[in-house]
């Protein structure tokens, strides 16, 4: 049997394919290098299989997080169909074959994958990484019960894992391919899980040296800070990220924030947003938080007003402005009273977060005609 991938394939995915998860956030190349190396170190021992499927299954398999996190499975498959150049490599019933493989290939899915390429990737995708369990473990779930205590949430998080990793369970059952790591990482989740009191430790100690806080996490409240750029996002961190969660969303990716935080934060998670803003007669620097946000155009939905109240949080600015936006904001308006141009907090508060209020530093402050000047020249 064929063991080398056809070259051409390996030069479209290579330079097509895989660069495209860079748009993701949190979402590594190098989980999708990890899936094709094991997917093909589990095939090598297989007959009758086509090799160059296993590999485009495996480059694949995440894609579809580009478009959603929750049904990435559907549009990985989806995308794959629609791949034009993937059909000038393999006939129609590979491709379908794929693409039903790439669908199959989440663990939590009820029903066991369709063929023996969907067992492969399914089982390929499995981390035996205790450490980013627990951290991914605790970020979903204390996102999800902000009201439970520190401890009642390391306690639901403790049953989860026992529920999905232990010998026996479904993470178990739906390895179809065993690899000694593999065995040794569920042995390893039983005994850490094994009491609530031992759990709690190994957890808190965890996020200790995760989280750099003398305290752990039983202190951090449940408001998320979310830091607008990597400026805001560094500064937030200094500020408050000892007793709150700070996340970042990148402000040229803002219609993105529901991709990229729904797995980390609910829509019932109190939000404030912090960091550097443009404006158009404020000084640089002054220090405001938001009284309501107005998309200066219908041409979005929920093109309305949205009240907000002052950041209760130490330090917080007392200059209270209205923030004006819409999808060109300041190369659009001539606005004479002191608004911000805050894109990300209109987006978040059109995507149904919970945003509470938006606490900003005045960065720039370029009228049209100045701004115009600005991206002439
Ligand atoms: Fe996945
Ligand atoms: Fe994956």
């Amino acid at each position: 049997m064929k063991r080398e991938i056809n070259p051409e394939v390996c030069r479209y995915i290579g330079n097509e394919i895989l660069p495209k998860y860079r748009q993701l956030k949190g979402h590594t190349d190098s989980h999708i290098t990890d899936v094709i190396e094991r997917s093909l170190k589990i095939a090598q021992d297989l007959e009758d299989i086509n090799i160059d499927m296993v590999y485009v299954i495996a480059a694949y398999h995440d894609l579809g997080r580009l478009i959603d996190n929750k049904t990435h499975h559907i549009e990985s498959g989806k995308m794959l169909r629609a791949d034009k150049i993937l059909r000038t490599f393999f006939n129609d019933e590979e491709i379908e074959i794929m693409a039903e493989a790439v669908e199959d290939h989440r663990a939590s899915l009820k029903s066991d994958p369709r063929s023996l390429y969907g067992r492969i990737v399914s089982s390929a995708d499995r981390s035996c990484d205790v450490n980013e369990i627990l951290a991914r473990a605790y970020d979903y779930n204390r996102a999800l019960n902000p009201d439970l205590s520190e401890r009642e949430a390391i306690e639901v998080i403790r049953l989860i894992l026992r529920g999905k990793y232990i010998p026996g369970a479904y993470a178990d059952k739906k390895m179809y391919f065993r690899t000694p790591e593999y065995d040794i990482f569920l042995r390893k989740v039983e005994e850490i899980t094994a009491t609530p009191e031992g759990f709690y430790k190994v957890q808190t100690e965890f996020n200790r040296k995760r989280f750099g806080d003398k305290t752990g996490c039983a202190k951090r409240k449940s408001i998320v800070i979310i830091g607008a750029s990597r400026k805001g996002y560094e500064m937030a961190q200094k500020r408050f990220g000892k007793r709150h969660r700070v996340l970042r969303v990148d402000p040229d990716n803002v219609a993105d924030a529901k991709k990229n935080f729904a797995e980390l934060i609910t829509d019932k998670t109190p939000i404030v947003v912090f960091g550097p803003v443009g404006s158009n007669v404020i000084p640089i620097g002054t220090e405001v938080y938001v009284t309501e946000c107005r998309w200066l155009d219908a041409k979005l939905p929920n093109a309305s007003l949205a009240r907000l109240r002052k950041p209760r949080l130490s330090g917080a600015p007392s200059l209270g402005v209205p923030c004006y936006t819409n999808d060109k904001f300041v190369t659009e308006t001539d606005i004479k009273e002191p608004v911000v141009f805050d894109k990300v907090l209109a987006y978040l508060i059109r995507d149904g977060f919970n945003v509470v209020s938006s606490w900003r530093i005045v960065s720039d402050n370029l009228s049209k005609e100045q701004f115009k000047e600005f991206i002439d020249h």
